[in-house]
């Protein structure tokens, strides 16, 4: 008897950074999986340099993309559109099962829409989160790609509620977990050491050898980083942080950008804040699990301070992942100066928050979704 097969590739797109620690997982699984799924990686392109892309790569053990979009940076409208018109092809020619997104970044809603009305299925990984601030980019990409999707997997139960309130068939969803916690279990034994990752940056490793170890931040989120007295409000907190703890500061290109046309720089004092550039992913994963606290905006460490057991305070008003608070190490603390302090006050006295890890964080994220995959794909 013929193996059983499907009508095409299960084309798989990543756009950015926070998109390829989600895809590898999943690409090891649908290749793992009895019967093996076809797949096709498509990279939109959105990422390009070589900090925010090739390292995180080759980190990963990511396949070069079968197809590159080449779209690079635009405003929202002019990024979105180019991925779209230079999309659309690659769907004609491959005649996909299925479209894989991932996340909530311009590329994935694109991609959703190109595949949707030329009837192909699509499927959302990481389906049903809300931050319920439509000012934030995410949100309107994550609310829209959720409307378009057939399937859609799930990493926290909250976010099935989420999607039933806004009509989405409970049939459609499968809670299988965090396929970004498959990748840092994976890659946990090879993470990069601390002081190996200073030392290749140019920065002296004795920063790290502070009484209460370090603190990793990073920073992106156009509401922390965009209007210059709110930026310079951030740094001045972080500095005061600075003075009780270290802080490794691994600066996306758009905060970096900021800070010069500000003329910040005068407040990173670099005896006590190590700029780095944006890092590899076994590097930050490093700094990030040895690390006494993590101050962000952004979704992915969030998660990943959650499965590692390391207090966050997060740099925003609201989170769509509520549950790395209910259960996990995260604490919201926006950009309240006393709050913050405080906060870093008490992690210093050892009282900070530990957490759980929540259910269905346990390495097998992604086998889910192949399983489950196959036989919705075998039903369609
Ligand atoms: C994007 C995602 C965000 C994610 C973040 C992780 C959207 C709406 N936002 O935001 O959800 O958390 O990635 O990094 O999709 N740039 C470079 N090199 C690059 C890429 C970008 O220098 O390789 C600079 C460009 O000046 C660009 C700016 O960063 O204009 C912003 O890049 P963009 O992809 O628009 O959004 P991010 O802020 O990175």
């Amino acid at each position: 008897m013929a193996a059983p097969t499907l009508p095409g590739p299960v084309l798989c797109v990543v756009g950015a950074r926070p998109n390829f620690m989600k895809m590898a997982p999943i690409l090891r699984a649908l290749a793992a999986h009895v019967p093996p799924l076809p797949t096709l990686l498509v990279h939109t392109g959105q990422h390009y340099d070589a900090d925010m892309n090739d390292r995180l790569f080759a980190d990963l053990r990511l396949p070069q993309p079968d197809v590159n979009l080449e779209v690079g940076s635009g405003t929202h409208a002019a990024q979105t559109a180019e991925v779209m018109r230079r999309f659309e092809p690659v769907v004609d020619e491959h005649a996909p099962a299925c479209v894989v997104v991932v996340g909530d970044v311009n590329s994935t809603l694109a991609c959703a829409l190109v595949a949707v009305k030329k009837h192909v299925p699509v499927v959302h990984v990481e389906a049903g989160l809300r931050s319920h601030d439509r000012r934030m980019p995410e949100e309107i990409n994550r609310v829209l790609t959720d409307q378009v999707a057939d399937r859609l997997y799930t990493t926290e139960r909250s976010a099935q509620a989420n999607l039933e309130r806004e009509g989405i068939a409970p049939g459609r969803i499968v809670f299988v977990g965090n396929v970004m916690i498959d990748s840092l279990l994976h890659h946990r034994e090879l993470a990069r050491a601390p002081a190996q990752t200073l030392r290749a940056a140019g920065v002296d490793p004795a920063l790290l050898d502070h009484r209460h170890g370090w603190g990793v931040v990073t920073l992106h989120r156009p509401s922390n980083v965009d209007d210059p007295a709110t930026l310079r409000g951030v740094l001045d907190t972080l500095a005061a942080v600075a003075s009780q703890l270290p802080l490794v500061f691994a600066m996306h290109p758009r905060t970096r950008a900021a800070v010069e046309r500000a003329g910040l720089w005068p407040l990173l004092d670099p005896a006590r804040v190590a700029v780095l550039p944006p890092q590899g992913y076994l590097e930050m994963l490093g700094l990030t699990a040895g690390a006494t606290l993590v101050l962000t905006d952004s979704g992915g460490l969030q998660e990943e301070t959650t499965a590692l057991g390391v207090p966050c305070l997060t740099m925003r008003e609201n989170t769509e992942r509520p549950i790395t608070i209910e259960q996990g190490t995260n604490t919201l603390v926006g950009h309240d100066r006393e709050a913050i302090l405080g906060a870093v006050a008490e992690i210093l006295l050892g009282r900070g928050k530990r957490g759980r890890v929540p259910e269905r964080w346990d390495g097998h994220a992604a086998e889910r979704i192949a399983a489950d995959l196959w036989q919705w794909l075998r039903r369609t």
